[in-house]
């Protein structure tokens, strides 16, 4: 798919004129950083939910086909912006089209047709095909029309964050253009609020108040192109009409909670299976402390994880949003360290026993929360806690307390940390290469030092449900690894000439190669970066003599 993406830029070169890009007022000020523009979480979670809901995707032959769409499109109502995205090895292309309000939205439902033959569901979505016109039909290309094109709807070439990287002035730029590079972009936000729009839809027939909440890296400001998308499906709202006095019959719940949700969510997965377009490859699991649904939506090609069991992903990623917007520095940081640790194979997209991003991501906050200068970037969830109004007030099914200040332009306290990007990447390395993963827990709420309530290989206190450890599926040995590579990045990066080949970032991700690398060594060979990085880790010399174990574990 990468390869196949420069042609596909490049035959974009040709419509330039005609394409702006993308500017989303709103949204864009959230890229500025200053108090005066930040936008809570959860506003902005219904910003993104009713653009979607004035928007519609249509698959078209080509990109050309937008002066033509618009023009129709134009004779339902006024049209607001149209993005072009394309899908697959052998594209198929679709532009997204983005109207005034969402009654507009609605005539063009009212008047868009089934295939003919009436081949196929008989469903009514946000998605659509462009049918050609017979010539009679055909309408003149309107002069407004506008078309979007942003660059990367996946992911970028590696080539291009090469060359970004190589030409960087110093590893903090470095780090800050590979977080501009990889980071999730406007089309990728508009194409996973549109997924979740449809399933929302699907079944407001039966359940009026249902919502799909996005959650997870596709919100929370951590997720680059490609990102999965996380949805909490919940069928009711909690608005109450303290004076009516008719009540609804409803069906009562007389098995557990846990089992039925787990046959609401089989019942919402064949859903997805039998009815919804594009939506495939649905798997069902079930028996996970979260139960989940995993489905691939082929329009918009985004993979979704759907659960609906409790709240608490959300809250969680309002607290990572909010972590994020506090300091600049803190998502090119965490970037980076998700960047480097999937290419030195420390997470890995399938489930497993190893670190997750989500677990990484809580590590460089809990960092950056206490780093060595004694200046923290960011402050704990405790301290959050403390200031909460009575708007953050928020609790979870089951009655845990989710409340922390969620508008961070009443948190007065400001950083008084000043290090450099490349100084807190290299500090983290070294932190958690040195960090007793054997008697400590890492915790959010409190810098305090945790002993381990238990004896997982890593304990990361879950900073809502405090009873939870979030690495609890992390082996021993991928713990190891991790100190291991942790090791290496800091030696590297250390011993690394700036502006030399490969130097900075490019160094530590060196990914596919080494891991490749390490691989085919014998498991009683000793790469030479192991047995290097043992001389600078000196006090680290038990698990430095180890490096057998992780050959064999990758
Ligand atoms: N989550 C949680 N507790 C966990 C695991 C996940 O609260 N033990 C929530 C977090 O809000 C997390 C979200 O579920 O961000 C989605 O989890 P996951 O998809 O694993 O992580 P992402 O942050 O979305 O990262 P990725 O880009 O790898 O999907
Ligand atoms: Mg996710």
């Amino acid at each position: 798919r990468r390869k196949l993406f420069i042609p596909q830029i490049r035959k974009f070169s040709k419509y330039k004129s005609a394409c702006h890009y993308s500017t989303n007022e709103n949204l864009n000020k959230i890229s500025t950083k200053t108090a005066e523009n930040f936008i809570p979480f959860l506003q902005r979670i219904d910003i993104r939910r009713t653009e979607a809901r004035r928007s519609i995707i249509v698959q078209v032959q080509s990109a050309k086909s937008y002066k033509e769409l618009w023009s129709y499109c134009s004779t339902f109502g006024a049209i607001k912006s149209m993005f072009h995205y394309s899908v697959g090895i052998d594209p198929s292309h679709f532009i997204i089209v983005e109207f005034e309000n969402e009654s507009i939205v609605s005539s063009i439902m009212n008047s868009s047709n089934y295939s003919e033959g009436g081949s196929g569901m008989p469903t009514q979505s946000n998605f659509m095909w462009f049918k050609a016109a017979n010539n009679k039909l055909k309408l003149k290309d309107n002069k407004n029309a506008n078309l979007s094109v942003e660059f990367g709807t996946d992911i970028q070439l590696e080539e291009e964050i090469k060359v970004a990287l190589g030409n960087s002035e110093n590893v903090s730029e470095q780090i800050r253009k590979l977080h501009e590079l990889t980071r999730l972009n406007d089309v990728g936000v508009r194409l996973r609020f549109l997924t979740a729009l449809q399933i929302e839809n699907a079944i407001t027939g039966m359940f009026p108040h249902a919502t799909a909440y996005p959650f997870g890296s596709s919100v929370n400001g951590y997720g680059k192109t490609g990102c999965d998308l996380d949805l909490f499906l919940k069928l009711s709202n909690d608005k109450r009409h303290d004076n009516g006095r008719l009540v609804f019959h409803c069906k009562p719940l007389n098995s557990s909670e846990r089992s039925t949700t787990q046959r609401h969510m089989e019942v919402i997965g064949d859903l997805i299976h039998l009815f919804l377009p594009g939506c495939g490859h649905v798997r069902r699991i079930l028996q996970a402390r979260v139960p989940i649904i995993k489905y691939h939506q082929q329009l918009t090609d985004v993979e979704c994880d759907v659960s609906m069991s409790n709240m608490s992903g959300v809250h969680m990623s309002d607290f990572l949003y909010i972590m994020g917007e506090l300091d600049d520095r803190v998502r090119p940081l965490v970037f980076t360290i998700r960047n480097w640790a999937k290419t030195v194979g420390i997470t890995n997209s399938a489930p497993g026993r190893w670190i997750t991003n989500f677990s990484l991501t809580l590590l460089v906050l809990a960092f950056l929360q206490n780093p060595p200068s004694g200046k923290p970037v960011i402050p704990t969830l405790n301290k959050l806690e403390e200031q909460a109004g009575k708007s953050d007030k928020f609790a979870l099914e089951d009655g845990t307390d989710v409340s922390f200040l969620r508008d961070i332009t009443k948190y007065k306290q400001k950083t008084k940390n000043t290090d450099s990007l490349e100084r807190l990447l290299m500090e983290f390395f070294v932190y958690y290469s040195q960090f007793d993963f054997d008697n400590k827990a890492i915790c959010l709420n409190d810098t305090v030092a945790i002993a381990k309530p238990e004896h997982s290989a890593m304990y990361i206190i879950n900073p809502l449900e405090r009873g939870l450890n979030v690495s609890k599926n992390v082996s021993f040995e991928e713990v190891l690894r991790f100190k291991n590579e942790l090791k290496n990045a800091a030696w590297i990066l250390e011993s690394k000439e700036p502006k030399t080949a490969n130097w900075g970032l490019l160094s530590i991700m060196q990914g596919p190669k080494v891991v490749n690398m390490f691989q085919k060594l014998s498991t009683r060979t000793k790469p030479s970066r192991l047995v290097e990085i043992k001389s600078i880790f000196d006090d680290n010399e038990n698990e430095s003599k180890s490096p057998e174990k992780k050959v064999k574990s990758d």
